[in-house]
């Protein structure tokens, strides 16, 4: 998804919008521009590219000025290129705009523009905004007011900023709908916009989060918060823990890498404060579950999205278990489409690292328009998922730069056990004794998940021998068939490669005629209640010439005699045997990519953030 950076105050804006945009560069991009004003002119960069692109283009012909905006586009109308890369200029050359999202009625308005003499020079739909804002001028409205009209004809959801030559005192902004965030960073005599935290992180940490149907008028020491009818808004300031080191990769060759190896870090973070081992609770105080709510809910929908969706599947296993709430896992995509039967008994529990997934908030939305409770489990502080919340569990991991999503899906796994062991504490349904070992068991998984990861070396060998093949099959049952999905992802996304995963009691049923001696098939078979089901799966692979990688548990004889290769993970009490499972997986599916000499971090057509349907 695209991304902006603004700023506005005394320092040349061009160096800081450059580096803002280069710390979101990991949500995809095809293009690059900047604008600045100076001396009451706009001047533009702009072309397809990378930033490199960009940065080449401000070093042959210089720019600088205050105040300036930036963007990193995600082509959806109009292919990348110069002449539609973001900002784009209205024909007086006075105003100047970046833009996040779809205006989806852009055809009719760059028609009725057209009928009044309008020329357009691009095939985009964001040109029709910086249009409608001239329009609005024309008319004898300051930018702010010219902007409030034009938001509220636009239709669809977007994120924009808007500078205009004539007013250099300020720039406006404006949220509306779910197209990823607007966020403006407060420094000392300078104020910063951009689309996404990282990108102001080097020069504040106190931002204010646009809500959506909010502009904002920023100048170098102000910020006008008000609603698209200009009622003014107070807004919330917060302070973000993350700083722009953690951001970077480190000793890693890739920020994959590093989230991968980062999840002893995130899943003891996503623990803290939320487990008291000497009482045997746990507590999640921002969900504000009391016990008659726990008691009042008759069912569960997750809703997600990829490998959120995956982390939501291993949850329905842990509600339905522990809580004894029937709970389902739905598409975030499809949910709104089937009527869902939601009553004030219902909870829907959206999971989403961005929190700003389109598809899970439309799902979350219509929890919301049939009386539902709304949860989410989040990543990013401040995101539109957690913000519309009743209640929300943070996944507390800091920032994953990596599109493939790693410790941003081990974390939910964890959030979803706890929660479980909340609602069943809550509704009376456990016991002492047994409430006790499952809050137990918790303490183990940093040990567990720091051990997994010291198999790498045997990870790279296996990674080695399969970075060449061109299919593969996931197989898993019970809790870790989810596991298979998502190892099954992981590797797609990545590496290219096409992989399946599967419940493997359902290769019978059709599938295990792809297996030959060129399909290899990992299977997941630790110590778990399914674990004997997986011995004959293995069995039933390697009879018809398939090449088995299992992952099994430590000390289990059963498996090597019957596998090509196997990976080891530690004993694990098996309903958190998800959270270590799936580590092999991520590393084995990073160097397969490695291997193949592949953007890991930034794969081809995906972006960290899909906010748009
Ligand atoms: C997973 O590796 C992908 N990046 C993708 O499937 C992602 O999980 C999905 O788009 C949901 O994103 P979210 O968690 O930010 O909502």
């Amino acid at each position: 998804m695209c991304g902006i950076v603004g700023y506005i105050g005394p320092r040349d804006a061009v160096p800081i919008i450059l580096n803002g945009l280069k710390r979101l560069e990991y949500r995809g991009y095809d293009s690059a521009g900047i604008a600045i004003i100076k001396g009451g002119e706009i001047k533009i960069r702009r072309d397809a590219g990378k930033l490199n692109r960009l940065a080449e283009l401000v070093h042959n012909s210089p720019i600088s000025g205050t105040p300036g905006i930036g963007h990193t586009r995600w082509a959806t109308h109009g292919v990348p290129s110069a002449r539609n890369a973001h900002p784009h200029l209205g024909n007086s050359g006075k105003v100047v705009v970046v833009h996040n999202g779809i205006v989806e009625n852009f055809l009719e308005l760059r028609d009725e523009l057209m009928s009044e003499g309008t020329d357009f020079k691009s095939d985009t739909d964001t040109e029709t905004i910086v249009q409608l804002v001239e329009h609005h001028q024309a008319t004898g409205l300051l930018l702010a007011d010219a902007a409030r009209n034009t938001f509220k004809q636009i239709q669809g959801a977007h994120g924009i900023v808007l500078l205009s030559a004539d007013e250099p005192d300020r720039i406006v902004c404006a949220r509306i709908g779910n197209a990823g965030g607007v966020v403006i960073g407060l420094g000392e005599g300078e104020n910063f916009i951009a689309s996404d935290i990282p990108a102001i992180l080097d020069h504040t940490r106190k931002v204010i989060f646009l809500e959506s149907h909010q502009m904002a008028i920023v100048t170098s020491d102000s910020v006008r918060v008000e609603t698209l009818d200009g009622t003014p808004v107070n807004p919330q300031v917060h302070t973000i823990a993350w700083n722009s080191v953690s951001a970077e990769k480190g000793e890693y060759r890739h920020f994959m890498q590093k989230e991968i190896h980062e999840q002893v870090r995130s899943l003891t973070d996503t623990l803290a404060g939320r487990v008291d081992f000497k009482a045997g609770k746990i507590r999640l105080p921002e969900l504000n579950l009391t016990p008659e709510l726990a008691r009042n809910i008759n069912k569960i929908y997750i809703v997600a999205c990829g490998t959120a969706a995956y982390a939501g599947m291993v949850g329905k296993y842990l509600v339905e278990k522990i809580a004894r709430i029937p709970c389902e896992l739905e598409i975030g995509s499809e949910f709104r489409y089937r009527d869902p039967i939601i009553d004030s008994h219902t909870v829907v529990l959206a999971i989403s690292q961005s929190g700003e997934t389109a598809d899970t908030l439309a799902a979350m939305e219509e929890g919301r328009r049939k009386g539902a409770t709304l949860w989410s489990i989040v990543n990013a502080i401040g995101s539109q998922a957690m913000r519309i919340s009743d209640g929300f569990i943070a996944m507390q991991t800091g920032p994953e730069i990596g599109v493939a999503s790693t410790k941003a899906f081990t974390a939910p796994l964890i959030d979803q056990y706890m929660l479980a062991i909340l609602l069943a504490d809550l509704r009376g349904v456990i016991d002492t004794k047994t409430r006790f070992q499952l809050v137990s068991d918790l303490r183990l998984i940093p040990d567990l998940v720091s051990r997994v990861l010291n198999s790498e070396p045997e990870v790279e060998k296996i990674a080695y021998a399969l970075k060449d093949i061109r299919d593969c099959l996931y197989l898993g049952r019970g809790i870790n068939m989810p596991i298979a999905y998502e190892g099954a992802l992981k590797l797609k996304e990545i590496s290219y490669i096409h992989a399946e995963g599967y419940p493997a009691g359902e290769m019978k049923h059709g599938p295990i005629a792809l297996i030959d001696e060129n399909m290899p098939v990992i299977c997941l078979a630790p110590k778990d209640p399914w674990h004997d089901k997986m011995i004959s799966q293995i069995q039933q692979a390697k009879a018809r010439g398939g090449i088995v990688i299992a992952i099994a548990t430590e000390g289990d004889e059963l498996i090597p005699p019957l596998a090509d290769h196997v990976l080891w993970i530690p004993e694990t009490p098996w309903m958190l045997s998800p959270a270590v499972i799936v580590i092999p997986l991520q590393m084995l599916a990073y160097h397969i990519a490695a291997l193949r000499g592949l953007d890991v971090d930034q794969p081809r057509n995906l972006a960290k953030s899909v906010t748009v349907e």
